[in-house]
């Protein structure tokens, strides 16, 4: 069984600044806690773990379709959702240093973790997590909106809209990538926990006698999901909630949980919803949010079973398990062993030297590539050094064009992994990548 490693925490944020991954937010003016900005190198591995995410759910699938719902909504939605009466975590005062904790999350209930004072915690209150703003110039109680804690509600306020535009029948989903804000208490650990971050989120409507089914259905393909990507599998596992652990809506979930080096933590949760949601919007918006299944002449409330992820902390997790040093020739090297769809760059092109007799033909082939692939291109420093900065940002192959190259006009493709090297003619390096990176 794997160990959580403490020290990898500190060694993902160091390579994040360094890299260009992830910055923090607003540094230039003391920095924002908990909030971050995604560099170079993040955007793109970030976009990675969506467009990996959207592949599979969406894509690759007939049964699922997209949606792109508004940040912005107002209190009605949350209102019939439940959230503003129940999206709160207990918040508890130090009386000692003012420190505010989620008590829940406390290891010892009467001890304040920020000062170490016993028994001056104050009794819990409960604390709304959404952020409450106004749509409009006129600051009155008919202005107020909230920025989405969830993108879910999206895809149940347009299930209507999407059944009678996509001729979807049940069970089907509709799927949305986005961003989702909660005013956390303790926001932490990189980003892991933020105020503001990313989702992605199926709502899979189910006919309510094969909800059970499509739960366990959802359980194994998102764990898989994970697998395929490149998390080893004694770095995951899937841990079904306690009674005392479910969300207000959930008649069963499931967590698919990663190793982070503060051991076993929520990477999504797969949850079933029942019928709560669309009976919820039912009853608050008056309007028929049934399916009426024709062939069986019948009209139903679908039940719904939601696999919810966090793009932002996906992308953290791939970070942490990608992470590996090995030593190579008495000096330490620091690898992202990533799955070639999550890594930021698929090749870099190198030339051996700044001769220009080298960096034209070199520009020349990574503009062949980039059509294809998202392409690095380095003329700077030592050869050696930019193999040991590709291999942290985790670029499977890289492309050293050399003086040889002039004459035989063919390149050397060195492995990420296993740093072996190979050499090919110029004209069958797109066949060659495009053979391994599927
Ligand atoms: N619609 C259901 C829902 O939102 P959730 O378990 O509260 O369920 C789903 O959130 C996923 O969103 C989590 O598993 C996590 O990956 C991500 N997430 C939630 N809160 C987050 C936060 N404050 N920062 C980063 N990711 C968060």
């Amino acid at each position: 069984m794997a160990e959580p490693d403490p020290q990898l925490f500190d060694k993902i944020v160091n390579l994040s600044k360094r890299r260009g991954i992830v910055f923090p937010s607003a540094e230039i003016y003391g920095g924002f806690r908990s909030a971050y900005d995604y560099g170079p190198v993040g955007t793109l591995m970030l976009r990675n773990v969506k467009d990996a995410w959207w592949r599979s759910m969406v894509q690759l699938r007939s049964d699922v379709v997209g949606l792109d719902a508004s940040i912005l909504s107002p209190p009605a939605v949350w209102e019939a959702s439940g959230h503003l009466a129940n999206f709160t975590d207990p918040l508890v005062d130090c009386r000692h240093c003012g420190a505010r904790h989620r008590q829940d999350k406390l290891e010892d209930p009467v001890q304040c973790p920020t000062c170490g004072t016993r028994g001056e915690l104050t009794e819990p209150r409960q604390f709304n997590l959404m952020f409450e703003t106004q749509a409009g110039p006129v600051k009155d109680a008919g202005a107020v909106a909230y920025l989405r804690p969830e993108t879910a509600q999206g895809m149940f306020i347009n299930f209507a809209n999407v059944v009678n535009t996509s001729r979807k029948k049940p069970p089907f989903g509709i799927a949305q990538i986005g961003k989702s804000f909660r005013n956390e208490i303790t926001p932490g650990n990189f980003v892991f926990r933020t105020r503001e971050f990313e989702q992605m989120e199926l709502e899979f409507f189910v006919p309510p006698g094969d909800a059970e089914q499509w739960y366990e259905y959802w359980c194994q393909e998102r764990y898989q999901w994970y697998v395929d990507h490149g998390i080893p599998a004694d770095k995951l596992r899937l841990r079904p909630h306690g009674p005392d652990e479910l969300s207000h809506y959930s008649s069963g979930t499931s967590d698919v949980e990663f190793l982070f080096p503060w051991g076993w933590d929520e990477l999504e949760g797969v949850a079933n919803r029942g019928d709560y949601d669309l009976t919820q919007h039912i009853e608050y918006s008056g309007q028929r949010l049934e399916y009426f299944d024709q062939a069986a002449n019948e009209r139903y409330v679908p039940h719904v079973i939601e696999p919810a992820a966090g793009a932002t902390r996906t992308m953290m997790a791939f970070l942490m398990a990608g992470y590996d040093e090995e030593t190579v020739n008495d000096e330490t090297r620091t690898v992202l062993r990533l799955h070639h769809r999550i890594a930021p760059y698929k090749v870099a092109v190198l030339p051996l030297s700044k001769k220009p007799e080298l960096i034209e033909p070199a520009k020349d082939l990574a503009a062949t590539l980039q059509p294809h692939w998202m392409v690095d291109y380095d003329e700077t420093q030592a050869i050696g050094r930019r193999y040991r900065r590709q291999d942290e940002i985790g670029t499977p192959f890289c492309i050293t064009y050399d003086f040889d190259s002039l004459e035989d006009k063919a390149v050397t493709i060195r492995d990420r992994d296993s740093m072996d090297q190979v050499r090919l003619p110029i004209p069958d390096v797109v066949d060659w990548l495009s053979e391994r990176l599927k």
